[in-house]
């Protein structure tokens, strides 16, 4: 068995490690049980988080890797966008990503566009967005370890998010077959192929494992339910993990949480996995009044 790099004796989830494995297991599972309770934490005022709201959005991060808020929505987006750069810096959540479609504030608003730059891309369309978490593409030096989704304005019908703890992911996995974690922590496990954008500028093949350890010894996910454009290890082992994996995703996991946001309402997590549905299928044209804003960082959530 090779040892994935970060994987040290004392993480919970090295392969090797049962019992801290177990009570790490079952604490995780509690957790996932107990957030489809907790809602949506109310934020009083976004540009000063209090002490008591920020230890409880720390809290949830901790037990499942995100945390549903809401606070009085803005029509203002100048404003919106203040409130959220100011609730990820009163979350030490540091410089954001730079992000070729980011504007004001360095925030990407993710909305129905036919701007020749987000021109056939999905996130940029009413379809649907597959299970994924967020920048599987990107050189392991700028890993997304944290962002916040938040709702500007919501479809009129669909776009609702699924969202799962990848720490589940890696159990659900784990019970079925220890060794598809090996597979999947294999340091070429996933291999995402070098991509022309629409800058012209080529972004390189992206190789890594699919489950790792970072800096701080905390489980990451590097994931696409995509079939396109992706290759898998060629090892027999590793497919069959995919297979189980995305099947998995695609069956639904009791675990999940489903919401659709509404304005004003957001999700501040550690890069779990997430989907969107689509949205708006009446409208005609390409049109849709649906506005998220997302912002990325290479922290996460309190680090
Ligand atoms: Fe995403």
């Amino acid at each position: 068995m090779h040892k994935p790099l970060g994987i040290t004796g004392i993480s919970p989830f090295a392969p090797a490690n049962s019992p801290e494995y177990q009570q790490w297991r079952a604490a995780r599972l509690e957790n996932a049980e107990k957030a489809a309770g907790w809602g949506f934490l109310q934020i009083r005022d976004p540009k000063n988080l209090s002490a008591e709201e920020r230890a409880e959005v720390l809290r949830r991060c901790d037990a499942t890797n995100f945390a549903l808020y809401q606070f009085t929505p803005n029509d203002d987006e100048s404003d919106t966008r203040d409130s959220l750069r100011r609730l990820a810096d009163a979350l030490n959540l540091g410089l954001p990503e730079g992000h070729r479609s980011a504007g004001e504030k360095a925030i990407v608003a993710l909305t129905v566009s036919e701007a020749p730059s987000q021109r056939g891309y999905i996130p940029y369309s009413r379809k649907a967005i597959n299970w994924h978490t967020d920048g599987y593409y990107n050189p392991p030096d700028q890993e997304i370890r944290g962002f916040l989704l938040h709702c500007g304005r919501d479809a009129t019908t669909g776009g609702r998010n699924q969202i799962l703890d990848h720490t589940v992911a890696y159990i659900r996995l784990r019970d079925e077959n220890p060794a598809y974690i090996d597979a999947l922590m294999h340091p070429q496990a996933m291999t995402i192929p070098a991509n022309v954008e629409p800058d012209g500028t080529t972004r390189p093949a992206s190789v890594g494992p699919v489950f790792a350890a970072d800096r701080d010894g905390n489980l990451t996910m590097r994931y696409t339910a995509r079939t396109r454009s992706i290759e898998w290890r060629d090892d027999p082992l590793t497919r069959e993990a995919a297979t189980f994996l995305r099947d998995l995703l695609m069956a639904g996991d009791p675990l999940m949480i489903e919401a659709k946001l509404k304005p004003g309402q957001g999700v501040f997590n550690n890069n779990v996995l997430h989907t969107r549905t689509a949205f708006d299928p009446d409208e005609t044209g390409n049109h849709s009044r649906r506005l998220m804003y997302r912002v990325r960082y290479f922290n996460r959530i309190g680090s």
